[in-house]
């Protein structure tokens, strides 16, 4: 058989407008970065937020004003990030109803450089989704799709510095997806091209209900099949598993004669990519009753994947198995007296994801005490830990398939206010070192009971109260504890009741406290005691 084969190359696709009807669903995150103000944009009908609440680095810019009249709103304004080597952003994601489910989004990037700095030299970085590489981004003009599953209620999209420029970002988007839909067993889906096959049309929201952007195509190679009455039918959700919009699936390409193939095949090259086919099929053409078109699938190594039977107005998607080698690609033939036939096509590059985020209550327990404090803002991005070359300023980490964090120094870092119950959260803990800061309050009891913690240093603050006796004893009984609690005037080593305490100087209060100290001293001898106490005052 003769078949006729299209050749892609992979493209970004950029956006057109179309007007409509509807409003997103739940499940929307749109965030027009740099924006000065929320709103709705009146085409897709999406309302677009500022980066507000999103992230806490970068400033906000604008496009040189030569591009105003020519490109979207959405475009007009970016973020970008000349501080810091990886700059986040944290999308509050709807998370799956149990533990065990996740919830799948579709994320887009967009980037526009329009000559925001005046440079004429677009930058190049890299975007990572979470703790994985995601692209590099190289183009003054590109825009990258990924989907993605999670378990957790947010994802993070990170823009990292490499080198070559100062990253920014135009626009960021999630959509939640159905679960059900583009499912692969490990990994994330990047698009490659998502193809409206015999349209010249641009589709997105509000046609698609997750906001997918289909471009129109028509190749030479084939004729186009149209079918413009309302083919409401097509929409029924039961069917259409994908949700393919209506008017995407309206339009078709199908070759001259029934004896000729079809085929599509793209590049780049590389043998080590996989790629996630997904073809969708709707019959849209009246056919002499009793009659169907059928379809063959092949992948372009010819193995055949499916037989297909098309029936008028019921929308099949076919998902193909992962096709790689250097000629990926499939092909179509018709086994019926009606041409090979297509509605649309999507290839999606697999994107493995290698590392592990940190354990989820690490995670929690740092950003409640990032949050507490108000501190590192733009050094603490993203997840904590991982990748390594990224883990927060004053961590170390385990280094292994769930890192937990197992030193914390936050010293000298203007920490104001009590010890935050967070820290218990942080299991793996072995050093905290909280040394001079402007922590004030009594020093909790359950720093005792964090079970690997073996340096605590809380010297040069402003505590008060006594210090629980499980805490010294661990210290100096046990001896499993190194404690340095120096420095802090109002704090008192036994059952001294601070509250009844003479407002007098200092100079007192530390000569009460040596004779508190002194029967413990003299019970265990510790040095590290010692060592307290040589600093007390
Ligand atoms: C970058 O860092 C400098 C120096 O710390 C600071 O003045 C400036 O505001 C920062 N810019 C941004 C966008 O964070
Ligand atoms: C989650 O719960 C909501 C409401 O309880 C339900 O409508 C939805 O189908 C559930 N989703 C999953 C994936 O179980
Ligand atoms: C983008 O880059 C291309 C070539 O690299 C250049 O021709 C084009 O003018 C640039 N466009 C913008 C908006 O900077
Ligand atoms: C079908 O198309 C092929 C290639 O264009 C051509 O060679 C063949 O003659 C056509 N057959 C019919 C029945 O039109
Ligand atoms: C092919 O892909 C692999 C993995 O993504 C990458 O490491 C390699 O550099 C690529 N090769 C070329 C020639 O692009
Ligand atoms: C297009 O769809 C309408 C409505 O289902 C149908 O009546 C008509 O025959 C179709 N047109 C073609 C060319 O098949
Ligand atoms: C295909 O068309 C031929 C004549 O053109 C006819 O004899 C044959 O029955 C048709 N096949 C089917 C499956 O309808
Ligand atoms: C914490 O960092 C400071 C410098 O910022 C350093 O002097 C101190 O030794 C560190 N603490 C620990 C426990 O390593
Ligand atoms: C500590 O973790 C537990 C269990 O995950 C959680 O319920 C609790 O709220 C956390 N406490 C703090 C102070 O973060
Ligand atoms: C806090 O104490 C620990 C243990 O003695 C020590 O290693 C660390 O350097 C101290 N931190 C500072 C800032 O001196
Ligand atoms: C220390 O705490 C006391 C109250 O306990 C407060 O009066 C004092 O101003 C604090 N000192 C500093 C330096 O923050
Ligand atoms: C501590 O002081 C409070 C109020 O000043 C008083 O009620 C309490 O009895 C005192 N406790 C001790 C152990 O002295």
């Amino acid at each position: 058989m003769k078949m006729l084969f299209v050749l892609l190359f992979c493209t970004s696709f950029l956006d057109t407008v179309i007007q409509a009807q509807d409003n997103p669903g739940s499940g929307f995150i749109s965030i027009d970065c740099g924006a000065p103000n929320a709103y709705t944009d009146d085409n897709l009908l999406i309302h677009y937020e500022t980066d507000e609440g999103f992230i806490d680095a970068g400033q906000n810019m604008q496009v040189a004003s030569r591009y105003f009249t020519s490109i979207q709103q959405l475009l007009t304004n970016l973020r970008s990030f000349p501080n810091g080597t990886r700059n986040c952003y944290t999308l509050p994601v709807k998370q799956g109803n149990s533990s065990s489910t996740s919830t799948k989004h579709l994320i887009r990037a967009t980037f526009f450089y329009g000559n925001y700095d005046g440079l004429w030299q677009t930058p190049e970085f890299d975007l990572y989704i979470d703790v994985n590489y995601w692209t590099t981004v190289k183009s003054n003009y590109t825009s990258s799709e990924i989907i993605y599953s999670t378990w957790g209620n947010y994802i993070n999209v990170c823009l990292v510095n490499i080198g070559s420029g100062v990253p920014f970002i135009s626009v960021l988007e999630a959509r939640l997806l159905d679960n059900s839909i583009y499912s692969t067993t490990s990994g994330a889906l990047q698009t490659t091209f998502r193809l409206n096959m015999g349209s010249l049309d641009i589709y997105r929201h509000p046609y698609d209900v997750y906001d997918r952007i289909w471009e129109g195509i028509q190749f030479a190679e084939f004729t186009t099949v149209t079918n413009t009455t309302n083919l409401d039918s097509l929409k029924d959700d039961n069917i259409n598993t994908y949700k393919v919009p209506t008017e995407v699936l309206m339009t078709a390409q199908q070759t001259t004669n029934s004896s000729v193939g079809m085929g599509l095949l793209w590049g780049p090259l590389n043998s080590t990519n996989k790629w996630y086919v997904y073809l969708h099929f709707a019959e849209i053409q009246v056919l002499p009753a009793g009659q169907q078109r059928e379809l063959e699938v092949y992948l372009s190594d010819k193995t055949l994947v499916a037989n297909l039977m098309l029936q008028y107005l019921k929308p099949v998607t076919l998902s193909l198995p992962p096709v790689s080698g250097i000629n990926p690609g499939f092909a179509i033939v018709s086994k019926s007296n009606f041409s090979a036939f297509i509605n649309a096509v999507e290839v999606f590059l697999f994107t493995d994801l290698p590392n592990s985020p940190t354990d989820l209550n690490n995670v929690n327990a740092i950003n409640d005490i990032k949050s507490t404090y108000g501190v590192f803002g733009d050094l603490w991005q993203g997840d904590p830990c991982v990748p390594q070359k990224f883990t927060w300023r004053g961590l170390v980490c385990t280094q292994d398939n769930l890192p937990k964090i197992t030193s914390l120094n936050m010293s000298s870092s203007g920490l104001k206010g009590t010890i935050a119950a967070s820290f218990f959260n942080l299991s793996a803990l072995e050093t905290l070192d909280l040394s001079y800061n402007e922590l004030s309050g009594p020093l909790p009891e359950f720093l005792a009971f964090m079970p690997n913690l073996r340096v605590l240093n809380l010297s040069n603050n402003n505590l008060s109260g006594t210090v629980p006796e499980v805490l010294l004893k661990k210290s100096s009984a046990d001896g499993t504890l190194t404690l340095r609690l120096d420095g802090n005037p109002s704090l008192c080593l036994t059952n001294c009741n601070t509250s009844a305490m003479p407002p007098s100087s200092s100079n007192n209060g530390g000569e009460k406290k040596q004779h508190t100290i002194h029967p413990l001293v003299t019970a265990v001898a510790s040095a590290i005691l010692v060592l307290i106490l040589n600093k007390w005052d």
